[in-house]
């Protein structure tokens, strides 16, 4: 079929398939995941939640980049939460890394190939919204993609569409799980439009509010990538976003990595329950 296909022509061009990365694990493992999620800074606590079956370091899957960044500690694992069958992915590559965009999708086709039907992507986020401040959430209701590239450029499996709509990119059930879940967590959760920009520079005050007219709400450096695979895959989509610091200019304070880091550690514990909460009305549902 033409999963054959793929695979074929891939090893031809000497490139992993996402097709065979996901056979190989399944051959691993008898847990078959329905859900997958995407741990980026500020939520890799999450793991604690997780009954974990099988770990594999991204370094030992072909395909996968190699995160470089602290706080990233690029790992899959297929595992139970809430008694769910999951696949998540500790830690993410990125763009501004270096990674190619075919690379920084490429964990998210295996996710699709491993059978999960849905997928939450986490993220940090500098808060553009005067609504919001550092510790609250912004579950996706639209993104911009200001990163200047696409991931689906490029090689296209034979199973899936060249021109992908993104009409309705973020689920709009998923959404209603994520505000749900953020009650029981008692995290505070708004809604809003995310820009992807590439970094690693934070932005100037001045893009900030040129994005602020665009109609961002929040921007980070990842996540779109993920997105626009998944939907091309046929996945359902949410994500979700740790507001780690003020955007450029919303205040007088530099912004730091750290700052970003210590805010997402601070929150580790609502993060935490937020996504269990999350998976549990998933599997309910
Ligand atoms: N800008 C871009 N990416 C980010 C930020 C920011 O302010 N905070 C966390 N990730």
């Amino acid at each position: 079929m033409s999963n054959q296909v793929d695979v074929r022509e891939r090893e031809a061009q000497g490139r992993p398939s996402p097709a065979r990365v996901a056979e190989s694990l399944l051959r691993r493992s008898t847990l078959r995941p329905t859900l997958g999620l995407v741990l980026g800074s500020g939520f890799d606590k999450v793991m604690a939640a997780c009954t974990e079956v099988m770990c594999t370091p991204f370094t030992s899957l072909p395909g996968f980049p190699r995160p470089g960044v602290a706080g990233h500690a690029g790992k899959l694992v297929l595992g139970y939460m809430a008694r769910v069958p999951v696949v998540i992915l500790s830690g993410r590559g990125h763009y501004y890394e270096g990674h190619s965009m075919e690379s920084v999708a490429f964990p998210v086709r295996v996710l699709a190939h491993l059978g999960v039907k849905a997928l939450l992507l986490t993220c940090a986020a500098g808060g553009i919204s005067g609504r919001f401040k550092p510790g609250d959430y912004m579950r996706f209701s639209d993104h911009i993609n200001f990163m200047g590239v696409n991931p689906l450029r490029g090689w296209v499996s034979p199973e899936w569409p060249r021109f992908v709509d993104m009409t309705t990119t973020y689920d709009p059930d998923l959404n209603k799980l994520l505000e749900k879940a953020a009650k029981r967590a008692k995290a505070r959760l708004h809604s809003g439009v995310y820009l992807a920009v590439c970094g690693p520079a934070y932005e100037t005050p001045a893009e900030i509010r040129a994005f602020d007219r665009l109609g961002a709400d929040a921007v980070g450096m990842s996540t779109v990538p993920e997105a626009v695979a998944a939907r091309q895959a046929g996945l359902r989509v949410a994500a979700l976003a740790c507001i780690t610091n003020f955007a450029a200019g919303r205040n007088k304070k530099a912004i730091s990595h750290a700052e970003v880091l210590s805010t997402g550690a601070a929150g580790a514990a609502t993060a935490s329950r937020f996504i269990e909460e999350f998976v549990r009305l998933y599997a309910a549902g």
